[in-house]
């Protein structure tokens, strides 16, 4: 198994990825891309030899040339878990030559059969007025009306004509849509929502009634736990908040704003990043890539009123929401900034007349990882510790490689499945002074 789900085969001589197949098969495969010399690209469309981990997918969209969204349903969660480790543990040992056996924890669910998870989901709409997601690797837009993996309020409104006839669906052929599923709490009743934006800058509402479907949100409702003022065409409700809450604690999220798509990941991320920081009072911690403030703001729990964090962040929307769900945590300075070698090296100092150290640092940046740049910055702070959260395996060990160098070390790892039936993975990497 190769990274981003696709195996690796040879057919005369040549390296083949082989999308829809398991380690082990023997697969007829119809050749998908051969613009590249050193290697082609195919979907299996039928299964000679058949992996043991083999089940029939659940989503009826999951098959060569359709929906792009999924990598895996064809795999049990099981097998899934285990793929995931050795793509972990291959880039480890490739990229950062450590030996390091990895283990894929599951999230906390009401079944672990790795469906109707994901509660916050970009479409598309579709030629014909519904909406969909991407094929693989493509821009085509494929109908998925009953997508398996959204989460079942998400999957009411996608297949309702109330919303993909209403003023507020996207009106052009590949206009996306984000959808969120949500609480909306109005006149002291709280009732299952979906909160969408088709890129106008602000959340819109629908309210989802057992008995019959969906229903406009009515101008006086509120979103989550304050009213708001609601005013638009048929009732819709404009600039509602879609509020996260993780033990208790609030985040306001804008539109676009980073977080995580399972409903359990969140919380499941904090307690294995607090846990690893081991951040104590008094001490400052860094929050790179702080997002909506999520890290930030429980790291500042742990540091109290006389320890302090610095979080930075490029998207000025994140930072919005950060500062108003952290206004309780003085001792958090939110920079709207972008993670650079400069603005790492230039953290503390300058304008910054408290001075001192890092203690502890978290990092939690895009696909790319951060880089052998702001990883020397940031390590040049000797921070006693690091903590890593990484979406993408190769990015982790390329930087954790770079940490090497720098003198530092992975001390721990875990691996988490944010992403069932997709071939993503999610680690907390710690890593400390050699
Ligand atoms: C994986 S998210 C993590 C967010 C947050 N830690 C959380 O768990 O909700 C990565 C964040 O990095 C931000 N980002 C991407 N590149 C950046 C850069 N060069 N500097 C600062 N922030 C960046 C994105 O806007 C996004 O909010």
């Amino acid at each position: 198994m190769a990274h981003h789900g696709l195996c690796v085969a040879r057919a005369d001589g040549r390296v083949v990825f082989v999308r829809h197949a398991l380690p082990g098969e023997r697969v007829l495969a119809r050749i998908t891309d051969v613009s590249h010399d050193r290697y082609w690209r195919a979907d299996a469309t039928e299964i000679l030899v058949a992996s043991p981990d083999r089940v029939e997918p659940p989503c009826p969209h999951a098959r060569p040339g359709q929906c792009g969204g999924c990598d895996w349903q064809h795999a049990t969660l099981d097998a899934q878990r285990r793929l995931k480790a050795t793509v972990v543990e291959d880039s480890l040992r490739r990229i950062a030559g450590l030996e390091r056996a990895v283990r894929v924890e599951p999230l906390p669910a009401k079944a672990d059969d790795g469906l109707g998870w994901r509660t916050r989901m970009r479409f598309a709409r579709t030629p014909d007025g519904g909406v969909g997601l991407r094929a693989h690797r493509s821009h085509q837009v494929v109908a998925t009306p009953d997508c398996r993996i959204a989460h079942p309020s998400l999957a009411q409104v996608i297949a309702d004509p109330v919303f993909l006839q209403g003023p507020a669906a996207p009106e052009r052929t590949g206009q996306a849509v984000d959808l969120v599923a949500t609480k909306l709490t109005a006149s002291g009743t709280t009732s299952d929502a979906v909160a969408f934006s088709t890129g106008s800058g602000s959340w819109q509402l629908v309210r989802l009634r057992p008995e019959d479907g969906l229903e406009p949100v009515a101008p006086e409702a509120g979103a989550a736990e304050e009213p708001v003022e609601v005013a638009g065409p048929a009732g819709v409700a404009e600039a509602v908040e879609v509020v996260e809450t993780v033990e208790g604690r609030s985040f306001r999220l804008e539109p676009g704003v980073f977080w995580q798509v399972h409903p359990a990941a969140a919380a499941t991320l904090v307690d294995a990043v607090r846990a690893a920081a081991a951040a104590a009072p008094g001490e400052t911690a860094l929050d790179l890539y702080s997002g909506a403030g999520l890290f930030a703001a429980f790291l500042a729990e742990a540091v109290g009123p006389t320890g302090r964090v610095i979080a930075m962040e490029s998207d000025e929307a994140a930072v919005r929401s950060a500062a108003r769900s952290l206004a309780d945590l003085p001792w958090v300075s939110l920079r709207s900034l972008r993670v650079t070698p400069a603005t790492v090296r230039g953290l503390i100092g300058g304008s910054d007349r408290q001075g001192g150290g890092v203690d502890v640092a978290v990092l939690d940046p895009p696909r790319t990882g951060a880089g052998r740049e702001v990883m020397a910055a940031l390590l040049a702070h000797r921070p006693r510790r690091v903590v890593y959260v990484a979406c993408d395996p190769a990015a982790l060990a390329r930087d954790v490689a770079a940490a090497a160098e720098e003198g530092y070390r992975l001390t721990a790892l875990r691996a988490f499945d944010l992403f069932p039936m997709t071939s993503h993975v999610e680690c907390v990497a710690t890593l400390e002074p050699a």
